[in-house]
């Protein structure tokens, strides 16, 4: 379980999180809210990226800030965070695949196994070889995608997992996104409809505060 315990933040003087509070114990959370509202910073807060302002991040019952640096490492590599703009490093798609999990420690059959068990899930097996510069921009979320769920991770921090993509992978991302939910806890910030479709608990985020889905929130 993650919980978020009056968590404020700022960049500057102006705080972008103001107290906020819940806990995540389903599968599914997707957060929504317009643009600047702060959805990006609170993911990136759940994640470990950010450190809070005020307030604690709890992932099974450890309290991120206050443990050893070791206990947050271990930690650490149960949450991942795909951030909004695909971040891929130099090299193959296959190397970018392949990093967290040599990182991790996973054995090279079994990172092979894992590369190719990703890369047929989200179907761009077709890429593998292809350098990470060479990549659309929709080709490129789809990699940062599959990178992390190859990975395994307890917890997965998805910040607008459905951007540039075209209508199939969008339902495709979608399925992939059910199955995994079975053994990977998501929390999904986005703008889209579609994305209401998976969710068990909805979120709206707005001038820093945190509230429930009312009827008429406007969505694309
Ligand atoms: N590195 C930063 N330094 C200063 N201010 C920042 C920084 N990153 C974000 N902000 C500000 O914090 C606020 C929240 O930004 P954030 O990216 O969390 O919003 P968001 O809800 O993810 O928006 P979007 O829907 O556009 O992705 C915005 O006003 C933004 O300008
Ligand atoms: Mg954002």
């Amino acid at each position: 379980m993650i919980e978020v315990k009056d968590l404020w933040f700022k960049y500057g003087r102006e705080y972008v999180l103001k107290g906020i509070s819940f806990r995540f114990y389903n599968r599914i959370l997707v957060i929504i809210g317009p643009n600047g509202s702060g959805k990006t910073t609170l993911l990136k807060c759940i994640g470990g990226l950010l450190k809070p302002t005020r307030g604690k991040i709890i992932v099974d019952g450890k309290d991120y800030w206050s443990i050893s640096e070791s206990e947050r490492l271990v930690l650490r590599r149960s949450i991942i965070y795909v951030h909004e703009k695909p971040y891929l490093f130099r090299g193959s798609v296959l190397q970018n695949i392949e990093y967290p999990l040599k990182i991790r420690g996973v054995s090279s059959s079994e990172r092979s196994k894992r590369i190719r068990f990703a890369a047929k899930l989200l179907e761009i097996e077709y890429l593998l070889n292809k350098k990470s510069s060479e990549l659309s921009a929709g080709e490129a979320r789809l990699v940062a995608l599959a990178r992390a769920l190859a990975a395994e991770p307890k917890y997965l921090l998805l910040d607008e997992p459905l951007a540039n993509l075209d209508q199939s992978r969008v339902s495709l991302v979608l399925k992939v996104l059910k199955e995994v939910s079975t053994r990977t806890r998501l929390i999904i910030a986005s703008h889209r409809q579609q994305v209401l479709s998976l969710a068990e608990e909805v979120f709206v985020l707005e001038d820093g505060k945190l509230g429930k889905l009312s009827n008429d929130y406007c969505l694309v």
